[in-house]
Order: C-alpha cells, then structure tokens, then sequence
C-alpha cells in the first residue's frame, strides 16, 4: 500500500532510539522528509544514518531537550526552514523513573509532567499554524497504562492520562484540518526496556506470545499519518500483542 507521503515534512519527538526511532524510521521509508532529535549527539547522529540508510527524502538531525521550550521552539522551526513545512507531528518521550506512589518524590512528577505532557502541549502550539495549512496529522507515543494502571510505575499512569484528554480535545479543536491519534504500546523491545531488566508482564500473559519489535509500532504510526487513515481522528489504539485486560 502506497502510504501517499512522499515528500511531506515531518517532525518525531525523541527519536533517536527505539519507538520514536522506528517511527521516523517508517515515515522515511514511505518517503517523507524527517527530523529526528534526542540530546545525546552521537546517539542523535548514529540514528541519523541508520535512517538515511532506508529513506528516499532527507534526513535532519535536530539536538534538543524536549522539557526545554525553547529546544521544541527550534525544533519546529528546523523543520520548517528545511523541508518548507510541517505535515506530520509525532511525539514520543523518555521513560519517566519508575515509582511507587509512596517513592516518588515531587520534583520527580513534575519532571514527568513536563516531559511528557507539557512536551506534547508546546509542540503542538509551535506546530499547530504549519499543520493546518496543508492538512497534518498527530500522532502521540503514550503507553497502554493510560487503558490499565501499573501500580510499579505511577508516574507513567497517572501523568500520561493528560496526554490521553488533551488528544481528545485537540482531535476535536483541529479538526478538520488536523487529525490525532494516540498510539499506546504495550511492551516491546527497545533499550529501554532491554536495559532496565524491569519486571513487566511475562511473555505467556501477551496473547501474542512476544514482545513487539519496535517497527511494529513505527509502521501503524506511519499509517496514521497517512491519509490512508483519513477517517481515524481521536482514537487511542493499543499496540500491544493483544495484552490490555480491558474491553474499553
Ligand atoms: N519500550 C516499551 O516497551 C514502551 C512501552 C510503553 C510505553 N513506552 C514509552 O514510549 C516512549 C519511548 O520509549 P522507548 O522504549 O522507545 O525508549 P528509548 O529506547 O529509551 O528511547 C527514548 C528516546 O527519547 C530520547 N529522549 C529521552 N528524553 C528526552 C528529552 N528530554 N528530550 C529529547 N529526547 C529525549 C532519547 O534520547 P536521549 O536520551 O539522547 O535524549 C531516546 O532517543 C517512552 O515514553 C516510554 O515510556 C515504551
């Protein structure tokens, strides 16, 4: 299936690794123009030419913290200078510390807030004129704890549910221009994950029997991004191997 985004300008949010790295990956390979950031400048470059390697459009690297207004004002401006537009936003984030409730300390939620929530927020008022001009789309990574709380990450669970209604409203305020979608992963195999040795579900509580391989992930954001998707505003899609316990 032709994805119909040859030569749109995109922008992902934490991508210089694992799920936002698949993502701008996908979008490359169905031939957009893509900027890819982390702040790490080597891990930033070497995800840079890992991507240029399968794309057919340009590849930016663009270094920022995406807490840092002034880093998202200049990573919307970067795309805009060099591709001439912003067709797609996509944001992903760091992981938020895992906690407890009775461990997590203050500091630690507004941390998790700002990266998380208030990152989707600024990127979206900086991005938002360009995205309307032309008909863009909005994808956020969140996590399938916003669908069942994990009680060993609170931080995640409560903080990304912002997230969850702010997408809501915005599918409804831009549209319809813009759409957003929110995808929620559940657990797939990314440095994060394989790092950490965090405990989480086991294999035989995944129907699917495995973890996710993160282009699984990037492949269904590249499609909402699509205007193969062109009826898909609003919704919040488990990617997850079918492990959600729920039926909402
Ligand atoms: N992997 C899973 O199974 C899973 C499941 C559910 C939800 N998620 C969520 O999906 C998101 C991505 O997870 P992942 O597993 O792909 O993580 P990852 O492999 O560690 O990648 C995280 C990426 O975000 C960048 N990053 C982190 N903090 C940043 C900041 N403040 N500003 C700019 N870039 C930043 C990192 O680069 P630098 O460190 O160099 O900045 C890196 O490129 C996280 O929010 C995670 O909680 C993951």
């Amino acid at each position: 299936m032709d994805l119909e985004i040859e030569g749109n300008a995109a922008l992902v949010l934490a991508s210089s690794s694992g799920l936002g790295k698949a993502s701008a990956k996908s979008l490359a390979q169905a031939g957009a123009d893509v900027v890819v950031n982390g702040r790490d400048a080597d891990r930033l470059q070497s995800a840079v030419e890992e991507i240029e390697a399968v794309a057919t459009g340009e590849v930016v690297g663009c270094a920022g913290d995406i807490t840092e207004p002034a880093d998202i004002e200049t990573l919307v401006e970067t795309t805009v200078d060099e591709f001439g537009g912003l067709d797609h936003l996509v944001t992903s984030a760091g992981g938020p510390t895992r906690y407890t409730f009775f461990e997590a300390p203050d500091d630690e939620w507004y941390y998790a807030f700002d990266m998380l929530v208030m990152s989707v927020v600024r990127a979206v008022r900086e991005a938002g004129p360009h995205l309307r001009e032309n008909g863009g789309t909005i994808v956020n990574i969140t996590s399938m704890v916003t669908k069942e709380a994990s009680t060993a990450n609170v931080l995640s669970s409560s903080v990304r549910m912002s997230v969850a209604g702010l997408a809501k409203v915005l599918s409804q305020e831009l549209a319809p221009d813009v759409r957003v979608n929110t995808v929620l992963p559940g657990l797939y195999e990314t440095p994060r994950r394989m790092d950490s040795g965090q405990p989480g579900v086991t294999h035989s509580e995944i129907p699917l029997g495995r973890l996710g391989e993160p282009a699984e992930l990037g492949d269904t954001v590249a499609y909402l991004c699509s205007p193969r998707s062109g009826y898909l505003t609003g919704a919040a899609i488990p990617i997850d191997g079918g492990a959600l316990d729920s039926t909402q």
